[in-house]
């Protein structure tokens, strides 16, 4: 199994649109009403909306390809408008790491990690933080063992019309 990490480019989007839909539903399925989610998914991860998300300055997004083949991506950026008392540090959001679920528990999370967190530390960033829905229990293990910690803060992550609640979690380098 050859594992790489490659930039995403905008010709890439109606793949990335593809793989979104299908790791947030399978994810969430089952936590909000079939009308919210399919809604969610044709708001958000339509193909015009991701092209413009990865063509927008200082967004970065990058799949995880096992043997050239999309099977996660990951997206952070410096963008401190969902916890703006993140201004005190010079911090990196992680918004998304998803995996397909036939490759979870195989390295390839902790591969996509790993290349964030060196990336911030090359670019001298003081915290990661990153929002995860509160019974998301399988991710909030998975942060836990890269030392993510909770901030104590929450923000509201509705899908629709059903309300969600999100952790926002961070680590200091
Ligand atoms: C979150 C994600 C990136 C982690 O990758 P992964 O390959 O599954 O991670 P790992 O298997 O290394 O770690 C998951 C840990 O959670 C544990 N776990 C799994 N299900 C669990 C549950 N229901 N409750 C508690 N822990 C659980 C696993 O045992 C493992 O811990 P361990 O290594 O101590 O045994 C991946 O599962 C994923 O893409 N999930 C769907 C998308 C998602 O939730 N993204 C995060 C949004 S914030």
């Amino acid at each position: 199994m050859q594992l790489q990490v490659r930039k995403i480019e905008a010709i890439d989007a109606p793949i990335l649109a593809s793989l979104a839909r299908q790791t947030f539903f399978d994810t969430f399925t089952g936590t909000c009403t079939e009308q919210d989610m399919q809604e969610f998914l044709v708001e958000y991860f339509n193909e015009a909306r991701i092209k413009s998300e990865i063509l927008m300055e200082g967004n970065f997004y990058f799949f995880a390809e096992v043997d050239g083949v999309p099977v996660g991506f990951l997206q952070f950026m410096e963008d401190y408008s969902g916890f703006p008392e993140m201004k005190k540090w010079k911090a990196l959001e992680l918004k998304r790491l998803y995996i397909q679920h036939a490759f979870h528990k195989q390295g390839i999370a902790q591969f996509l990690m790993d290349f964030i967190l060196n990336y911030a530390q090359e670019n001298k960033y003081e915290v990661v933080w990153l929002g995860v829905w509160e019974h998301n229990e399988r991710a909030k293990r998975f942060y836990a063992k890269y030392g993510f910690v909770d901030s104590g803060h929450t923000h509201d992550f509705p899908i629709g019309s059903t309300p969600q609640t999100d952790n926002w979690l961070w680590k200091f380098l």
